[in-house]
């Protein structure tokens, strides 16, 4: 219980609301977390793995129709359609307030309502906010006793008057008349993520997985966040944190935003290929910078834990992951093998003989089914990572020098490319794009932009908020970080992968290291600055001097033939496009038009 009346307040509301039959404070201790799992067994929702493999780990297994985010069910309810934007769904709030009154009238009977506090970011960092879920998921306690700061630390921090962001979660499927419950219970055909950016609450029903239904991840610390960020004039960012050291001991952080399914995950855990260089993990996904009194942006990672997709994650792809994987992890729709631990497409070159498959089925190799769901994760806390940087909880945050932008390109983007400036660092965030499927690699028409890796995430209308971004940067005595474009994803004609990646990313960071010194090398093109080629650290990669100059290219007719596809994606958001995106975009048309003519 607390002394807060608001809060008090609101859960009495929505006990009434919901019709829970016990209401639990969740006060974040391992006997509350080990608790939550002997009902979870019992339940038949979970079973523990072998204790001598896997220690203190988890598997479960979600219904088949409630594996991933549902981006379709998502909404940003804000008074007004245009402050929501063409990217987001839109209802009008009050009907969909109706609608989520309706939907939650009653909807936890049979169940328990768990009330957990929790804090994004350090107890008592400035830069960290605190929110309040409540869930009739015993699952959901769990996974947010991993990703976040829970319980009486919380509460009592929140003291009687703190501010929070209230979190309401149901499955949306109530036990009414001793009706016996299902291992995976949820309500797919009714799902709803709703957030109100202005009244700052979150609604989430009918789903228990991941992103909607652990609500202090893409609910607050990205949709929500994104418009606080705005009004308070910071940035709440899907952006992964690295501390970087160079040989000498000389120290930077950065951070990068990267779509999902672009490693993310990987490159935060990085293992260097140069020689004394190290990297070590602040972040994998959320990134809240503020001003320091110096000018300079400051990080935190509000998160405490690493929700992972678990497919494709080995010794080879990430090693620190694997290692930070060792024991006390929630897996969910993963394959079970047979000495009772878990597998997963990638892990091992040579699969398994038998398994369990994340639908309970036996399988094996032959079966021509995935054995892992391939949006099976992987929850585990941060401070298990072999590599999280001694200040990854410092309150204060982290200063950033540099933010790189990324998508998956097989074409036309170089290797890495530095903005001249903050605006037009910006400008190469709004046009980030993947590919949609690797089929259509090389087929320029075919991409998904994905704006600072923010499409799913941003709370509002997502030309204002490049509006934000170009307002950050005029802020008075700012110190701004370095802007980089990377596309680890460059194919040949013959579709084979010209960048290594993974470990060998850690080339690209050096250079971009060495230029927030202004020590590198790099030429001015149309684009931006590019490394020269001395300036790389190429050596011993194998890669011959045309798989290097064709990485660090500048396709002149490439980008002249997206500059229209850029013009067309702007005009869906009509007005409110920075001038700054515009000014930048002629000019770099200018500019590729010039090189056009001097090269014929
Ligand atoms: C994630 C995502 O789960 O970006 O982090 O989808
Ligand atoms: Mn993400």
């Amino acid at each position: 219980m607390s002394d807060h009346k608001k809060l008090q307040d609101w859960v009495s509301r929505m006990t009434e609301l919901c019709q829970p039959d016990e209401v639990v404070w969740c006060d974040g201790s391992e006997a509350e977390y080990n608790s939550m799992w002997d009902l979870l067994i019992k339940s038949g929702t979970a079973k523990k793995l072998n204790e001598s493999l896997r220690p203190n780990s988890y598997l479960v297994k979600s219904d088949p129709n409630d594996v991933a985010r549902v981006e379709d069910k998502t909404f940003i309810c804000s008074a007004n359609e245009e402050d929501a934007g063409p990217t987001n769904n839109w209802q009008e709030p009050e009907k969909m307030r109706e609608t989520l009154i309706g939907l939650f009238e009653g909807c936890m009977r049979g169940r328990t309502m768990y009330v957990i506090p929790f804090s994004m970011g350090p107890i008592g960092s400035p830069i960290a906010q605190v929110g309040v879920e409540i869930t009739d998921s015993p699952y959901v306690v769990t996974n947010m006793h991993k990703m976040a700061r829970v319980g009486t630390a919380v509460l009592d921090h929140l003291g009687e008057d703190g501010e929070f962001v209230p979190c309401i979660h149901s499955v949306g499927s109530p036990l009414t008349d001793g009706q016996a419950d299902v291992a995976w219970p949820c309500n797919s055909k009714n799902i709803y993520i709703v957030h109100y950016p202005e009244t700052r609450e979150i609604w989430s029903f009918g789903s228990g997985y991941g992103g909607n239904a652990l609500l202090g991840k893409k609910c607050l610390a990205l949709r929500i966040a994104s418009a606080m960020a705005r009004d308070e004039g910071w940035l709440a960012e899907h952006m992964l944190i690295v501390k970087i050291t160079n040989p000498e001991g000389d120290i930077k952080y950065i951070a990068g935003a990267f779509p999902s399914a672009c490693g993310k995950t990987n490159l935060a855990m990085l293992t260097p290929t140069i020689p004394g260089w190290k990297v070590e993990t602040v972040g994998d996904d959320i990134c809240w910078m503020k001003f320091g009194a110096d000018g300079q942006l400051y990080a935190i990672n509000p998160e405490a834990g690493f929700f992972g997709v678990a497919p494709g994650t080995s010794d080879d792809s990430n090693p620190n992951a694997m290692k930070t994987l060792h024991g006390n992890c929630i897996f969910t729709n993963v394959g079970e093998t047979d000495d009772g631990d878990v597998w997963w497409e990638g892990m091992t070159d040579e699969p398994p003989a038998h398994l369990i498959d994340w639908k309970g089925n036996d399988w094996t190799p032959e079966s021509g089914t995935p054995a892992a769901h391939p949006n099976a994760r992987f929850t585990v806390s941060a401070n298990q990572c072999p590599v999280i940087a001694d200040e990854w909880e410092d309150l204060k945050g982290v200063p950033i020098s540099a933010i790189l932008f990324g998508g998956r390109r097989a074409t036309t983007v170089p290797l890495v490319n530095e903005a001249n400036n903050w605006n037009q660092g910006t400008f190469f965030g709004s046009i980030v794009s993947s590919e949609k499927t690797a089929a259509a690699a090389g087929k320029i028409g075919e991409l998904r932009r994905d704006p600072m890796a923010m499409l799913p995430f941003c709370g509002y209308n997502m030309a204002s908020y490049w509006q934000h971004w170009i307002n950050i940067g005029k802020k008075d005595d700012a110190k701004l970080p370095g802007i980089y474009y990377v596309n680890w994803f460059r194919k040949d004609d013959d579709g084979k992968f010209m960048w290594p990646g993974f470990g060998e990313n850690s080339r690209v960071l050096k250079w971009i290291f060495e230029r927030c010194d202004g020590a590198a090398q790099a030429i001015e093109t149309p684009i931006g600055n590019l490394p020269t080629i001395d300036a790389m650290d190429f050596s011993g990669l194998g890669l011959d001097e045309t798989a290097i100059a064709e990485l660090l290219r500048v396709e002149i007719d490439g980008w002249l033939q997206e500059i229209p596809m850029i013009k067309e994606y702007y005009a869906k958001f009509g007005d409110r496009v920075p001038a700054e995106f515009h000014e930048q975009l002629e000019e770099m048309q200018d500019r590729l038009e010039k090189a056009k003519q001097e090269a014929a």
